[in-house]
């Protein structure tokens, strides 16, 4: 036999066996392919509510870190007191201007929405809800709010003050400011008619 039909030979039993080797590893078609660590592929998760040995506390939904403030949040350090109304006052101011053309006309637009019910069209203290027992708010127009500050004026529509209830869930700090604009404004217009001699 010469040396070219020995490794012919070889050659078609490694053939041969290979098949073999093929045939018995062939995969179960009804199983599922063998993976290797597959947690590295998908991770396994916890329901919200699910019980979680991996914490102290065994509970999945984990408390944010003390001091934690949400994205595009930033925080105010006051609260509901009367004297933080007035360090309200002192600190913040109204970081829009009423030359802002669409602050204005959204601050128009939230005073229409969230506020004349209860201190009417011009701020006057006479919104519809005063006609069916709601306690009339003061005017807008009058002294006390003349001289408050903008940054009180945001505390009071951030935290309430007597009979008005807080509208920070209602209106975003912006728009806040925005209907601090618009009362200026009516204001403005206010003092603009009684220099005019019109009351
Ligand atoms: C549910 C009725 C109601 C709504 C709505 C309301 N207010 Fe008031 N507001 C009041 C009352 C009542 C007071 C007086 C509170 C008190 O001191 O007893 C008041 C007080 C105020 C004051 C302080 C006035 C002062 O002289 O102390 C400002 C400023 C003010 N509101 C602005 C607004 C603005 C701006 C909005 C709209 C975002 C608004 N309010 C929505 C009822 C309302």
């Amino acid at each position: 036999m010469n040396s070219t039909r020995k490794l012919n030979i070889v050659l078609l039993l490694v053939f041969l066996a290979s098949l073999g080797l093929n045939w018995a590893a062939r995969r179960d078609p009804t199983q599922p392919n063998r993976e290797p660590l597959p947690e590295m592929v998908r991770t396994p998760r916890y329901n919200a509510f699910a019980p979680n040995p991996n914490f102290a506390d065994g509970k999945t939904l984990q408390p944010p870190v003390p001091g934690t403030i949400p994205r595009g949040y930033l925080p105010l350090h006051y609260t509901a007191a009367k004297e933080d109304a007035l360090r309200a006052g002192e600190e913040l101011q109204n970081p829009l201007a009423s030359a802002d053309a669409g602050a204005a006309q959204r601050g128009a637009f939230v005073f229409t929405n969230f506020c004349l019910e209860c201190h009417g069209a011009a701020g006057r203290g006479d919104g519809p809800v005063t006609l069916r027992g709601f306690p009339a708010p003061p005017s807008l127009l009058a002294e006390r709010a003349l001289n408050m500050k903008d940054g009180q004026m945001f505390h009071v529509l951030t935290y309430g003050q007597g009979n008005m209830p807080s509208y920070a869930a209602q209106l975003s700090r912006e728009d806040r400011w925005k209907a601090i604009l618009f009362v200026r404004s009516l204001q403005k217009q206010a003092a603009a008619r009684t220099a005019g001699g019109k009351p």
